[in-house]
């Protein structure tokens, strides 16, 4: 973050999306004409749903994340009333968009977002962070169509663990399973704490899902879900790639210390070395020019 800025320097376009006690809009940099998506947050709300330390969780983390593939803070300012955080804005929005519209993604597709998207959980894992609710609705594509990984509400540090991480799943358990499941690794739902391998099973579930459209524990009843995420029961197309499924298969594993790219797994280099990515130049990802989606 640079130079000062406040509410007045920005012109509000339009909503791009709201949730209890956010709302971010796009907005203008009346100076530079730069766009850029602002998450504006009410005080009063954020307190009343007892997310402040939270909020400041996540002002914290993002500000410490530069790395091509994240979406940034640029800046954050407040009145009396609101919090903004001036975030670099996504133009090409989800990728849950383009899995639903293209029902699944192209082999090619799936490779080279699936390598950015190890590249980004490898410099997590680097700070010793943990996103926890990694899923194609978080996953931004920039202008050029690479990944931004956004909304780091729920992410914690792997080192000091803190009275106020509350995992986003223990939430979902007491609230009756409200929000989305599919994603959740089995040691949040049994009430383990969540390891830098957590991520780990989300992305397997993002590459199942960019592979067949819908995701691996998918099922209309929540709670039906977790038990078949507790059990690793997924069922795979036969059509599938089979290194694709090969790679699926070492991802989804119950045991988070098993799952490949963990630490006694021989950690990122041994995921990257995996047949799925053989095509993959790892050093040049971020200036290549992403496959046409498909
Ligand atoms: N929605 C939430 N954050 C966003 C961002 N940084 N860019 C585009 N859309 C968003």
């Amino acid at each position: 973050m640079s130079e000062e800025k406040g509410p007045d320097d920005f012109l509000v376009l339009r909503v791009l999306g709201e949730d209890e006690d956010s709302t971010v809009v796009l907005a203008k940099d009346i100076r530079t004409n730069k766009k850029y998506a602002i998450k504006i947050l009410d005080k009063t709300k954020v307190i009343k749903n007892g997310k402040w330390d939270q909020v400041n969780k996540e002002k914290q983390i993002i500000s410490k994340l530069y790395h091509p593939f994240f979406v940034k803070l640029e800046y954050s300012f407040k009145d009396d009333k609101r919090l903004f955080f001036v975030l670099s804005y996504a133009a090409n929005g989800e990728l849950e968009w383009y899995i639903q519209h293209y029902h699944c993604l192209s082999k090619e597709c799936v490779q080279f977002y699936t390598a950015e998207l190890v590249l980004a959980l490898e410099y997590l894992s680097e700070c010793d962070l943990v996103h926890r609710d990694l899923k194609p609705a978080n996953i931004l594509l920039s202008e050029e169509m690479h990944v931004q990984i956004s909304d780091f509400g729920a992410a914690k540090s792997t080192v000091q663990e803190s009275p106020l991480n509350v995992s986003p799943a223990h939430d979902q358990l007491e609230n009756a399973f409200v929000g989305t499941a599919e994603y959740v690794p089995p040691e949040v739902l049994i009430g383990k704490a969540s390891s830098s391998s957590s991520d780990l099973w989300s992305l397997g579930c993002i590459i199942y899902q960019m592979m067949v459209g819908s995701t691996p524990f998918y099922d209309p009843n929540e709670y039906h879900i977790f038990h078949k995420i507790i059990e690793c029961d997924y069922q795979v197309p036969s059509a599938m790639d089979n290194d694709a499924k090969d790679l699926i298969s070492k991802l989804l594993v119950v045991d988070s210390n098993k799952r490949l790219g963990s630490k006694n797994l021989g950690g990122f280099h041994a995921l990257k070395g995996h047949p799925f990515f053989a095509n993959i130049n790892w050093k040049n990802l971020p200036n290549e020019m992403p496959p046409a989606m498909k």
